[in-house]
């Protein structure tokens, strides 16, 4: 539910959305945070009823969260982001746009209970560790077996989830989740994909 009248026009393309956030943060866009389009389809798919639980894995400075909150009213994002200062950037940006269905944590995703969420966002978040082109910065450590203890740890964590649990995926490759989650639908050439687990 709204606080208050959104500004609308935030949400008619990227380039229009991004303008909240400084240059060095826009710059990173294209690479990092989710477009419009893709959120508006991954947000309708995950939140199929009022009351849904969405989390995103990796909410960087909160694109994601903030756009499907405003798309999907009825259903409720959280994101969980492990760099304070795109945790900050996302709470700025939660307070300008008037959503209350929308809430970040500072943390890592492996210190929090995920069980809550009946709906999983997941945008490649481990990917930094592997490759150094177009790293957020350099605030944190990277490496291989982060990449790898990171990703076995959301594996297992996506072969407890009950049945009917929502995951939609971008630019992750599907050995990377269990073969559980049926693949309902995909788009944007295949980056795209929305999975139900059976
Ligand atoms: C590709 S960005 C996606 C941002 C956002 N989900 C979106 O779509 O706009 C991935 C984010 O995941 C964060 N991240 C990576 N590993 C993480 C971890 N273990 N715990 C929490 N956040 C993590 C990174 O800091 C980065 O901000």
């Amino acid at each position: 539910m709204n606080t208050s009248s959104p500004n609308l026009n935030l949400y008619q393309n990227d380039e229009t959305f991004d303008l909240q956030f400084s240059s060095r943060i826009q710059k990173l866009s294209k690479i990092h945070w989710s477009p419009l389009n893709i959120i508006k389809v991954a947000a309708t798919f995950l939140a199929p009823q009022p009351g849904s639980k969405i989390i995103d894995i990796g909410s960087g400075a909160g694109k994601f969260c903030i756009a499907a909150a405003h798309y999907c009213p009825e259903a409720e994002f959280y994101g969980i982001e492990q760099r304070k200062n795109l945790y900050h950037i996302s709470q700025r940006l939660k307070k300008i746009s008037g959503l209350s269905n929308v809430h970040f944590t500072h943390g890592d995703f492996t210190e929090i209970n995920l069980k809550d969420y009946n709906g999983i966002y997941f945008f490649n978040s481990f990917a930094e560790n592997l490759s150094s082109y177009g790293r957020i910065d350099n605030s944190i450590q990277y490496s291989p077996s982060l990449y790898n203890y990171y990703a076995n740890y959301l594996y297992k964590i996506l072969e407890e989830k009950p049945i009917g649990t929502r995951l939609v995926t971008y630019h992750v490759d599907e050995n990377e989740i269990p073969t559980s989650y049926r693949l309902t639908g995909s788009g944007f050439d295949q980056k795209l994909k929305l999975l139900i687990k059976h």
